[in-house]
């Protein structure tokens, strides 16, 4: 089977005839759609995501790194394996990935079922995923921003935001439109960056307001000495216990935890973990801090979102580092 965009036509809002969307002219070539106007400049948070995935270290064929990453999805979500998210996906038809990266969660979705993926991503990682799925009929990779895209309202099965609205002022809005595109009794896969402690919330603040007119070079070399620190502070296995005041630890106060644990929920994001490559770590420090926003989301908030779009939430997993939530429109 070649790829068709006559399969993606219910779910999405465009003129194909005359690439249009609402009268706006939009790119269409084979498995791609770039719903930009054509001279649209790219945005501060495109150009950062860019370099990321620019200089990403490709890790899709490893497997132990596969199955470390799909664990902890499925953990999230209380899919518990691979039969649990085949499970899931058994009666959906169509899947919405909101920031879908270099393509993480679509190789899932692709392999555990038979939905169709609509891969939306902000940035010029859009050309990687064309290529990446050229030869897969099931993939739609569609260049846009979450806040409003060519999709049709109550024609999605899931609509899925790992890690990529958090990015903005305005991920209550973004989430808001997104619920619109799902179907009555679909399901949203929710994943936001958890509020720190006030202390590590300040200082993120501080070091993201100091970088954030280098270039994206110097950044990433920036990222290379918080690795180290990350590594290093691990390397002391010195496990310290958190005093109760003062209270700016916030919800670590009073733990026992690794130093380097400590440091990260405390100070910066100093991220080490020892199973994967220094490159990896590194690019998950710089990808925090090479965004010009980020917006933090508490539990509570997410509730919020999920209540006043008319959302049941089955279930919620909450760790230090973030806050997931899967429910259901009703
Ligand atoms: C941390 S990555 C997550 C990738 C993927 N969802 C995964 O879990 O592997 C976040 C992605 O969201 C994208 N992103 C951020 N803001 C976006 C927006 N407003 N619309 C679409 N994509 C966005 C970024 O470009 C980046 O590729």
């Amino acid at each position: 089977m070649t790829f068709d965009i006559k399969q993606f036509l219910p779910y999405l809002n465009i003129d194909l005839e005359n690439s249009t969307w609402n009268g706006k002219n939009i790119g269409i070539s084979g498995n791609l759609i770039n719903s930009f106007a054509p001279d649209a400049k790219n945005s501060a948070t495109s150009e950062a995501a860019s370099f990321r995935w620019a200089n990403s270290q490709r890790l899709e064929t490893d497997t132990a790194f596969v199955a470390q990453q799909f664990d902890d999805f499925t953990g999230r979500y209380d899919f518990q394996n691979q039969a649990g998210f085949e499970a899931f996906l058994a009666d959906k038809k169509v899947f919405l990935e909101i920031g879908a990266g270099e393509g993480r969660l679509v190789d899932w979705v692709i392999k555990y079922s038979d939905c169709l993926v609509i891969a939306v991503e902000i940035s010029d990682s859009v050309h990687y995923l064309s290529e990446k799925y050229k030869d897969e009929p099931r993939v739609l990779v569609l260049k846009g921003d979450a806040i409003d895209l060519p999709i049709n309202y109550e024609s999605i099965d899931v609509v899925s935001c790992e890690q990529a609205i958090h990015h903005t002022d305005y991920p209550g809005e973004i989430f808001t439109n997104l619920c619109q595109y799902l179907n009555v009794g679909g399901h949203v896969l929710l994943s936001v960056y958890a509020q720190k402690s006030p202390q590590r919330e300040r200082f993120d603040r501080i070091i993201r307001d100091s970088i954030a007119k280098l270039s994206p070079e110097r950044k990433f070399e920036i990222s290379d000495a918080m690795t180290s620190i990350g590594k290093l502070l691990h390397e002391m296995n010195v496990e310290v216990e958190i005093p109760n005041e003062p209270s700016e630890y916030g919800t670590i106060s009073g733990q026992k935890m690794d130093i380097q644990r400590f440091l990260y929920y405390a100070v910066m994001k100093c991220f080490w973990n020892p199973t994967f490559s220094f490159e990896k770590c590194r690019e998950f420090n710089h990808d925090w801090y090479s965004y010009p926003k980020h917006h933090t989301v508490s539990f509570q908030e997410a509730a919020t979102w999920f209540k006043n779009n008319g959302l049941t939430i089955d279930h919620f997993d909450v760790n230090p580092s973030n806050v997931n939530l899967l429910g259901r429109k009703k």
